[in-house]
């Protein structure tokens, strides 16, 4: 398409090429050009057009697209196979639908908003139009151990990372999914798992992730505990850059698992842990002091009475 090529050329390039350029370029008229450059601009490419001297992409505004993301991803073994949709209920249903008919270990799925995103303990992750990074990575057991919370923990570090490559800002890691900058949460990650019938074995883990990323007014319930990058950045957001260094880090993270290297760096982001925090398993509740992250991902903490307990975060939900 006409269109994705000159949004190609404009990004690669980062330099203003005129009209004529362009047309000689693709092979098409003029008018076909400044066609398409109304196209990316509808879709929120902030493009600037000047009579004299031709077309800008000054930044990406609100759009999402997924020819830049496979261009930022280059050589990436993640992300080959990419699928964008401008709606869905929830990447991770999508994901696990692909999964179920055998997708491909990286297999990757984007939506520029969501009906029913799902967050964990069978809440709802709040996924508004174009506000939001909401991404779904298939990853098959066979080249990594299924271990839910070891690769949960990872993908945490890994955004948090990715997060601080995109915007100037400090990510927090509050145990063991969610991520936090200054005192609300930013992201969110569901891990879940498919489960082979005939061995029980883990047949695909579906990583899902929502990035808070557009300027924009939480509703009620959410404002005094979710946050935005554009509400905490003077600049832009690239959703595209953002989506490829989180399937970077997360690839390069997942050959790497077994070193556990990320272990640390989740302990140096966490936000809870030194801390009081209350703990909520099933219908109880109780406080107690966050004290350490052990080597399989689970949070130690010291209770009222003075035990240790290993949390598994299957079975809780933590508030500071
Ligand atoms: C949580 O905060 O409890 C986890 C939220 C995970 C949200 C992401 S958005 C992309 C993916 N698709 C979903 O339906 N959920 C995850």
């Amino acid at each position: 398409m006409l269109k994705d090529k000159i949004l190609r050329e404009l990004y690669k390039t980062r330099i203003m090429i005129s009209g004529e350029a362009l047309a000689e370029k693709f092979g098409v008229s003029r008018n076909a050009v400044w066609k398409s450059i109304k196209q990316l601009q509808n879709e929120g490419f902030a493009i600037a057009a000047s009579t004299n001297k031709g077309y800008f992409l000054e930044n990406c505004g609100k759009a999402l697209s997924p020819i830049l993301i496979k261009e930022e991803l280059g050589e990436s073994a993640f992300g080959k196979e990419l699928y964008y949709f401008p709606e869905l209920n929830s990447t991770n249903l999508k994901a696990k639908e692909l999964a179920e008919n055998g997708c491909a270990h990286g297999t990757v799925v984007i939506a520029a908003s969501q009906t029913a995103g799902k967050g964990r303990l069978g809440r709802q992750f709040y996924s508004p139009r174009e506000k939001g990074l909401y991404m779904s990575i298939v990853v098959r057991p066979e080249k990594h151990p299924g271990n839910a919370m070891l690769i949960t923990s990872m993908c945490a570090a890994a955004t948090a990372k990715a997060v601080e490559a995109v915007a100037p800002v400090k990510v927090y890691i509050k145990w063991v999914n969610d991520l936090f900058i200054g005192g609300k949460k930013v992201c969110g990650i569901l891990t879940e798992a498919g489960i082979k019938l005939e061995d029980q074995s883990i047949d695909y883990v579906v990583i899902g992730i929502g990035v808070n990323c557009g300027k924009q007014t939480f509703p009620a319930e959410l404002s005094e505990i979710a946050t935005s990058l554009e509400n905490e950045v003077p600049v832009p957001v690239n959703k595209n850059r953002l989506a490829a260094e989180i399937i970077k880090n997360i690839s390069a993270g997942l050959a790497d698992l077994e070193s556990k290297k990320f272990l640390g760096d989740c302990r140096k982001r966490s936000n809870i842990l030194g801390k009081p925090i209350t703990v909520f398993r099933g219908e109880a509740q109780f406080p107690a002091i966050a004290l350490d992250i052990d080597d399989s991902g689970a949070l130690l903490i010291r209770t009222q009475d003075g035990q240790t307990l290993a949390l598994n975060s299957g079975e809780v939900s933590i508030r500071l």
